[in-house]
């Protein structure tokens, strides 16, 4: 049997994109390869969010040069949003890539990796007229209990720093009815908990007359979906509609990510963001006042062009301030055709690291204490596995996405009441008390 090895860089959607690409690559009758020495079929799910991925990319493709040297035949195929913002050059840049494809054409890689007899077509790459939902493909899902479920594709914002839009095009929602089946699917499959993927969830629906308060609330009731998560809400539109649905619904977990990106209304009106500091504060106390318990995420970006240390301290006040239970802190990265990377007043890359570092310090002793005040209290975990750093404990996570390492004797996927002992900055420890649901 011919095998395959996928590698992902970048999001969740690029993860989910890839259980799709195994889905589809097991239905054309390829099977996994433990490692990509041992593929016939090497495929790279690239992203280009920032340098760093571009590099680690490039990494990859000199082991998979190697692995067509040392065995000829084999194919290599890259994909993602890398892929897509290369179209132009990659074949020129990286002559070894045999077959490339953008995130909206994944469902033509059969074809183009000759699945009806013909070879590999070398070189071909779908235009973007073509864009489908990966989500109509078969599926390869890595857990049998928790499942990525995509509710839209591409992005209309416009913010003055990312790729994202020009990589993955316009917002096209997938109609409710599709996505309701494919939950009632997952729930008939023994899946308990979805999460909602879509670069701005919260502008999900406008293209159909449809709401993603309406989504939350249809997905509520799908009996068996024990927990619905989501990913990312824009605040821009986080509207009381949705705040409402949160509130009510009993399935949808108290947890937001909310990404904050700057803490400057200067620096986020330069971002194009559309909100200031004051609106967000504002969106923050309304989600807290409809939801006592909400856990707060977000994603932050320390060095944008122009950022003061002015600006750079209101950064650091509102996680202060806000009181994140976690976040994920990026240095700017220019992207080549972005609106930002042409901006007079680039940050001096000394100057962006010494601010990310005082940010990190600032967002772990922040979610440090907010795990501390944990303690004591007894959190419904839905377990994992084994925990990654104690093999003799378990892990899961809480319905405000808090990773917890505990002891019990649990199965995976089962819920459980885990009572809090202690906590770091980004997990918590504890015991095992019962089963929460049968
Ligand atoms: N659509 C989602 C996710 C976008 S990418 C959203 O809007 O929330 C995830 C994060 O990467 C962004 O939230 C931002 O913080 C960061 N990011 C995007 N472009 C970046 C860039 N050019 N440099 C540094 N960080 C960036
Ligand atoms: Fe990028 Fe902004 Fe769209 Fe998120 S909302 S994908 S940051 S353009
Ligand atoms: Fe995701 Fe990276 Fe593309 S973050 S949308 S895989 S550029």
């Amino acid at each position: 049997m011919r095998r395959y090895h996928v590698t992902t860089f970048g999001c969740q959607m690029n993860a989910h994109d890839s259980e799709r690409i195994k889905g589809l690559l097991e239905e054309l009758g390829l099977g996994e390869a433990p490692s990509q020495e041992q593929a016939d079929v090497i495929v790279l799910n690239t992203c280009t969010i920032r340098e760093k991925p571009d590099t680690r990319f490039a990494a990859h493709m000199g082991n998979a040069a190697k692995a067509k040297r040392d065995r000829p035949g084999t194919v290599v195929a890259v994909g993602g949003c890398y892929a897509e913002a290369q179209r132009e050059r990659l074949f020129a840049l990286y002559p070894d890539v045999d077959v490339a494809f953008g995130p909206g054409t994944i469902s033509h890689l059969g074809d183009w990796l000759g699945a009806g007899g013909e070879g590999v077509a070398r070189g071909s790459f779908g235009t973007g007229e073509e864009r489908t939902f990966a989500a109509r493909l078969p599926v390869r899902r890595e857990r049998r209990f928790q499942a990525w479920v995509q509710v839209s594709m591409g992005c209309n914002s416009v913010c003055s720093y990312c790729i994202v839009p020009a990589v993955r095009g316009r917002e096209t929602s997938r109609r409710p009815g599709e996505v309701l089946a494919e939950i009632e699917q997952l729930a008939a499959e023994g899946v308990r908990e979805v999460t909602l993927l879509g670069q701005n969830v919260n502008s999900y629906g406008r293209d159909l007359g449809s709401s993603f308060a309406e989504l939350l609330r249809a997905c509520d009731a799908v009996p068996g979906i024990e927990r619905i998560r989501f990913t990312s809400p824009h605040p821009k539109d986080f509207r009381q509609d949705v705040i409402a649905a949160m509130a009510e619904c009993a399935a949808v977990c108290e947890h937001a990510h909310l990404p904050l990106q700057s803490g400057s209304s200067r620096i986020l009106k330069a971002m194009r963001r559309t909100y200031s500091r004051e609106r967000y504060l504002r969106l923050v106390a309304e989600l807290r006042a409809a939801i006592p318990d909400l856990a707060l995420t977000t994603d932050i970006i320390a060095g944008f062009p122009g950022e003061t240390d002015a600006d750079f301290r209101e950064t650091l006040e509102v996680v202060e301030e806000v009181g994140y239970d976690g976040a994920f802190t990026f240095v700017y990265s220019p992207r080549a055709g972005t609106e930002a990377a042409a901006m007079p007043d680039q940050v001096p890359d000394k100057l962006k690291r010494e601010r990310i570092e005082r940010l990190v310090e600032v967002v772990q002793r922040v979610a440090a204490g907010r795990n501390a005040g944990r303690v004591g209290m007894v959190e419904e975990v839905l377990v994992e596995g084994p925990s990654r750093t104690d093999s003799g404990l378990l892990r899961g996570r809480t319905r405000r996405n808090t990773t917890v390492n505990f002891s019990g004797d649990a199965a995976s996927g089962e819920l459980v009441s885990v009572a809090i002992e202690g906590a770091t900055s980004t997990t918590l420890a504890g015991m095992q008390l019962a089963l929460a649901v049968a």
